[in-house]
């Protein structure tokens, strides 16, 4: 048995869909979990010419015999869900809904959730926190208010989810001042209702069980984390953090699983940070080198189109995140982007405000596409050597370009 977890360590996009997809792979993988998030994730899965985003499926969803579970802390779209099944099946033949496993805690977020994000992100005008319009703020609050509808819902009768989604409604008018329109409504209650039809028997009646017997059966198990360490809900960035607890702790608590069956945890970061939404940001360019870097190394957010802010990587931050998630292993992706850098700057002290930078001479040649770590230049050896001292972990991952194939593995 052993129990995977890939742990952005900044604030999210730093490449971890990549990894995923390795770990899920069923060489390796007998069970693929997400268990924190929702729709505001999303990474971009290229093979040859096929090509699919997926925001709440984990990798292992296009691998058969792959278990595809859905963790109890997350917050799940309907017919984000079924149209991300159906698009799997279209473009890779395989079929995940017949291997899902969903928690019956995970909590549903509708077309409501998403008005009321976009309707408090206007309310706090210059303050708002960027969010990604996926609704998970709301779908989080009314779980904390105790309101919620859990996946376990859908096992009552159609009658029964049109009244309780009657009642969600009048509380969200009143909470939220959210008048909806009878064309969300519709929407929202169409998928809920599709999303019983074919996924109820897919909702366990225990996860513990579950759990117990794959671990029974010595099953590998992959957790793919969502967003990253810096935009959990209690980390010191709060309020530009999302909703849910995306660290180490979180996700087993999301996953339902037990911290001292852990057996690595995969720390992911790129070779220079990226923010989208707001909140600072101390190694930030200015606006002409993000321009350049955001260009180069195609900074676009997966689900939101947004651009996101470049600048150089904070070591001293990223090795208090490692320390802080347990990791035992670092993947550090997209160092073939900073190719033509010179010098590459680290930031490994100063206070909140000013970094203070160690300078490395780049490498000004190609390392993409390299497999070989004894291949990189000695510049580039030399910046991921330090990267590994001061975080004190090893580096079992390199990339060296999107393709799954351009990668150093040690
Ligand atoms: P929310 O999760 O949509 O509420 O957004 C809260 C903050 O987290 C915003 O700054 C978003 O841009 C950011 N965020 C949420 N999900 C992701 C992600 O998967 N990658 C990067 N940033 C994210």
């Amino acid at each position: 048995m052993s129990l995977t977890l890939i742990q952005d360590l900044r604030w999210g996009d730093t490449g971890k869909g990549k990894i995923s997809e390795i770990e899920a792979h069923p060489d390796r993988c007998d069970v693929s979990v997400r268990a924190v998030g929702g729709g505001n994730a999303g990474h971009e899965i290229v093979k040859g010419t096929r090509k699919i985003s997926l925001h709440l499926l984990p990798a292992g969803c296009l691998h058969d015999g792959v278990d595809v579970v859905l963790g109890r802390g997350m917050v799940t779209n309907p017919s984000s869900l079924l149209k991300e099944i159906d698009e799997v099946r279209s473009t890779f033949d395989t079929d995940p809904q017949e291997r899902l496993v969903i928690a019956p805690e995970n909590h549903v977020l509708f077309e409501a959730h998403k008005q009321a994000d976009a309707a408090l992100e206007r309310r706090k005008g210059k303050d708002a926190v960027g969010t990604t319009m996926s609704g998970i703020g709301p779908a989080y609050a009314d779980k904390a208010l105790r309101v919620g509808m859990r996946m376990e819902e859908l096992r009552g009768t159609q009658a029964s989810l049109k009244d309780r989604y009657g009642k969600l409604k009048e509380h969200w008018a009143q909470t939220y001042g959210l008048q909806l329109d009878s064309e969300t409504e519709d929407r929202d209650v169409t998928a809920l209702l599709a999303m019983k039809d074919r996924l109820e028997r897919r909702v366990q009646p225990q996860m513990t069980d579950y759990w117990q017997r794959k671990f029974h059966e010595n099953a590998r198990i992959v957790i793919e984390g969502a967003q990253g360490s810096l935009l959990s809900l209690d980390n010191g960035g709060y309020p530009y953090v999302t909703s849910s607890f995306t660290t180490t702790n979180g996700h087993l608590q999301g996953a339902g699983l037990p911290y001292n069956q852990l057996t690595d945890v995969i720390g992911t970061l790129k070779l220079y940070d990226t923010r989208v939404g707001n909140g600072p940001m101390r190694t930030q360019f200015n606006a002409e080198e993000d321009a350049a870097l955001c260009n180069k190394g195609d900074e676009i957010g997966r689900t939101t189109g947004r651009r996101r802010r470049t600048g150089w990587l904070d070591l001293q931050d990223t090795a208090r995140r490692a320390w802080e998630e347990g990791v035992t292993k670092l993947a550090v992706l997209k160092g073939d982007i900073l190719d033509s850098y010179d010098p590459i700057r680290l930031a490994v002290a100063g206070d909140q405000e000013n970094p203070l930078y160690k300078d490395f001479p780049g490498w000004k040649g190609s390392i993409r596409g390299l497999t070989d770590y004894g291949d990189l230049p000695d510049e580039a050896r030399a910046i991921y050597e330090f990267i590994a001292m001061q975080t004190s972990v090893p580096i079992r991952y390199i990339g060296t370009g999107p393709d799954s194939s351009e990668l150093i593995t040690r």
